[in-house]
């Protein structure tokens, strides 16, 4: 009996009588955005053919035969030439086709043992895993960027704030490493995630396993995978490892937008903190003076479709019983457009933190308005006996009187402050100025120059290790 495979464009179509119509194909199919993952479905067949060999399910003519249509299929891709047709549905099944159109029988046996549901959760495995592995290496690389600008600026001063007032004073590498320390800890998450990315479905089948006698093992071997996931029904339903990348991404971009957030206030000319260069900047149509940061603002708006791709996934499956499920190509959309978010934020970040211009000038006036050092003096008065609640209170007075004569606290002569209290001396401008202030948290974590060098270069032999 000839098979209908051959005569039909569906592989599954022999049981039905009618076909589709074009809209449920449309609807359906997933072709035209599950074809970027035509090279790890590749590299995922060869490794499921080298097993059936192996196993002496197909014979080495057939794995010689599928290996050739395989290497032609990957030519016709990279030279844009592959033909990738809705009405084969996916990027499983188009490959499939034309690798029988290639081989003949050899093409046929490929799919023993296999089902598209362990088939799709590998490649979409495979497909994460590298992306994962660029993520990791770009995050590395921003974040050596921005250890390059920290570096330029352990001694610059600006105002720290908390609630958006001046509370003290802090040096602008010390602000850029918290920065530094976030990424970081994006990183190591990535690389959580990793590993229970990295463990191979196929083998599952369709849901309950097979009856050939495959090896799973030689399979995760080939294809670079820690272990394979140990149990069938779980192995082709679950996606738990995408959500788990997305809030992970979902974080980044969180950081990211933190910081841009940031950016933006300090390039606003009210501030003036820093500028931007050019390249990540635009003008307007209709005012001819503005200069805007779009990149940050960009990278804040798509924080929110990186958040939104979280949700759509978590809601995806939240109502899904065991096992597959067709909800389940809705996956990757979402994985996919997080993927490309992440990914090219991450390197545009890299390169405008080296086109990120600082004036001190700026901040360190901003530093010197509000009174950022008073909590200094308050610190003064307690090394010099008063309890801190008293100091407190006495500080304040202090900062009080400032306000009413519109002065700094630096701007008093001595007799004034002592008026506050007996304990202050000459020596206590040293302890109102800004370096001062600085310089006196010294101590691991503190804003000090000293140990912003000190957690640079504590960094840059973590990251360049
Ligand atoms: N395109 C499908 C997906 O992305 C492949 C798996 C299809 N399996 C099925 N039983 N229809 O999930």
């Amino acid at each position: 009996m000839t098979s209908q495979f051959s005569k039909k464009s569906e592989a599954w179509s022999a049981r039905f009588s009618e076909p589709v119509s074009d809209l449920v194909k449309r609807y359906t199919a997933s072709v035209f955005f599950d074809n970027r993952m035509a090279s790890v479905d590749i590299q995922g067949s060869l490794a499921h053919a080298e097993m059936l060999q192996a196993q002496n399910i197909i014979t080495a003519q057939d794995y010689a035969d599928i290996q050739r249509g395989m290497a032609q299929i990957s030519a016709e891709i990279v030279s844009g030439k592959f033909e990738w047709l809705l009405d084969l549905e996916d990027v499983h099944l188009n490959i499939e086709k034309r690798l029988t159109e290639l081989v003949g029988d050899a093409g046929k046996r490929l799919h023993t043992g296999r089902s598209r549901n362990d088939q799709v959760a590998t490649d979409i495995r495979l497909y994460m895993r590298s992306a994962i592995d660029n993520i990791i290496d770009l995050i590395g690389a921003f974040r050596l960027s921005l250890l390059d600008l920290a570096e330029k600026h352990s001694d610059t001063i600006l105002p720290g704030f908390t609630h958006m007032q001046v509370a003290q004073p802090i040096t602008f590498g010390h602000h850029i490493l918290a920065y530094v320390e976030m990424f970081g800890r994006d990183a190591e998450r990535m690389v959580d995630c990793r590993k229970r990315v990295n463990r191979l479905p196929l083998g599952a089948a369709a849901l309950a396993g097979t009856t050939f006698p495959i090896d799973r093992q030689r399979v995760a071997r080939t294809l670079g995978f820690d272990d394979v996931c140990h149990n069938s029904l779980d192995a082709v339903s679950d996606r738990d490892f995408a959500i788990e990348f997305c809030a992970a991404a979902s974080l980044v971009m969180t950081h990211i937008s933190r910081m841009s957030e940031e950016l933006i206030i300090w390039m606003s000319p009210r501030v003036g903190f820093i500028d931007i260069a050019d390249r990540f900047c635009t003008g307007s149509s209709i005012m001819p003076q503005k200069k805007n940061p779009d990149v940050p603002e960009l990278a804040r708006g798509k924080t929110g479709r990186v958040n939104g791709n979280l949700i759509a996934l978590l809601t995806l499956m939240k109502g899904q019983p065991l096992a597959y499920n067709k909800d389940n190509q809705e996956d990757k959309e979402p994985l996919f457009d997080t993927v490309d978010t992440l990914i090219d934020t991450l390197r545009i970040f890299a390169d405008m933190a080296t086109g990120i211009s600082v004036k001190p000038e700026a901040m360190r006036a901003a530093a010197l308005q509000g009174y950022a050092t008073a909590t200094d003096l308050a610190d003064y008065l307690v090394k010099k006996g008063l309890p801190f609640r008293d100091a407190h209170e006495a500080v304040a007075l202090a900062v009080r009187t400032c306000v009413d004569k519109a002065c700094d606290l630096s701007d008093m002569s001595l007799a004034e402050l002592q008026a506050f209290s007996s304990l202050i001396e000459a020596d206590v401008f040293e302890v109102l100025t800004l370096e001062g202030s600085v310089a006196a948290r010294d101590h691991v974590g503190g804003t000090a120059p000293n140990q912003v060098r000190l957690a640079i270069a504590r960094l840059r032999t973590q990251l360049t290790k």
